[in-house]
């Protein structure tokens, strides 16, 4: 197994200061001793309310902060001993608008981040021009000043610049956020498209449903430790596997309605009476056991529609953290 991120105890404290009096010191204990895997390939989601430790987490991982002990390594150079070895093989991009200069075009900052990166010159123009492309950038607009960007384009030209060194490995803290469903839907692809191409992703984003997607593990981070970690599927089966059958009929007796409340694989039934039709919400465990014997009871009865909801990402998060906030 190759394995392209080892974090183990990692903690990180900052020290606030008063704004009154130096000598008044508060310590926020950011990470509290986190433990995580990340292989070479993998999309690795952080998940996690507004003060989790994400972007710590991120920020130690990319090099741009120390921790306070624990250990963190990178392909397995040690992020406080071999910060330049990890950093010629990774990159960073952070939701919103830093790192990019407004007033000049997106050729013009990705040219400076080449210069920057030291991008060999006989092939610059070429990789420009590529991620450019990848990153889905119209080419009319790429001689346009920043400044005249939407935040989608924005954040196309982020995720560009943060492959300008072609890294094996991208940070992404919170990618998609304030981009409209599309350009979210976009980021997306993208990110799939660089696992295609063997790099490996860590991002952090509180969108469950983006995580449920693309994610291949994730970790639930909150106040700085990791309340749980897996593969979605996972998480689901481990946290709330659990299944609604919605079912619409023309009506329903009472025997057959007891008869359901009855069966081995239901855990209830909500019955709704709308529009004179009868719906019914069937909660389950066992998905396809409970539909044959759900659909035995049934039989005679016009079924109008059917759908089968199965839980999420979600459901898993404010079932671990939902009483908490
Ligand atoms: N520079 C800083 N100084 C003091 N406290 C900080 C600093 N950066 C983050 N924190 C605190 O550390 C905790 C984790 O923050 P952060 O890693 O930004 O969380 P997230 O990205 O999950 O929202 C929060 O309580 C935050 O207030
Ligand atoms: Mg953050």
């Amino acid at each position: 197994m190759d394995v392209t991120i080892r974090v183990h105890d990692l903690c990180r404290d900052y020290v606030v200061r008063s704004m009154f009096s130096n000598k008044t010191k508060r310590v926020v204990k950011a990470l509290n001793g986190i433990n995580f895997e990340v292989k070479k390939g993998e999309i690795f989601g952080i998940l996690g309310p507004n003060g989790a430790g994400k972007t710590t987490t991120i920020k130690i991982l990319a090099t741009l902060l120390l921790p306070t002990s624990g250990t963190a390594k990178v392909f397995g150079y040690d992020v406080e001993k071999h910060p330049i070895e990890i950093r010629k093989r990774i990159n960073l991009v952070m939701g919103g608008e830093r790192n990019l200069y407004q007033r000049l075009t997106a050729l013009e900052n990705m040219e400076y981040f080449a210069e920057l990166y030291n991008v060999p010159l006989n092939i610059r123009k070429k990789r420009i021009y590529d991620l450019l492309g990848l990153a889905g950038l119209q080419k009319e607009r790429w001689s346009d000043k920043v400044e005249t960007y939407s935040k989608g384009m924005k954040q196309r030209l982020q995720i560009a610049r943060g492959l300008i060194n072609d890294p094996d490995c991208l940070f992404l803290d919170e990618p998609t956020i304030g981009l409209d469903p599309i350009g979210a839907r976009e980021l997306k692809n993208i990110v799939k498209t660089l696992t295609r191409m063997g790099k490996t992703i860590i991002f952090t984003t509180h969108y469950m449903q983006e995580a449920d997607e693309l994610c291949d593990r994730v970790a639930i981070l909150n106040k700085g430790t990791i309340v749980t970690i897996g593969t979605p599927t996972e998480l689901k089966k481990t946290y709330t596997e659990k299944f609604q059958i919605d079912l619409t009929l023309t009506f329903i007796t009472h025997d057959h309605l007891e008869h359901l409340q009855n069966l081995k694989h239901v855990n209830y039934v909500r019955v709704n009476e709308l529009e004179k039709k009868t719906h019914l919400f069937i909660d389950t465990q066992a998905c396809s056991e409970a539909v044959e014997s759900v659909f035995n009871v049934l039989h005679g009865i016009p079924i109008q529609d059917v759908s089968i909801k199965k839980s999420t990402l979600e459901d898993v998060y404010v079932k671990l953290l939902g009483g908490e906030h």
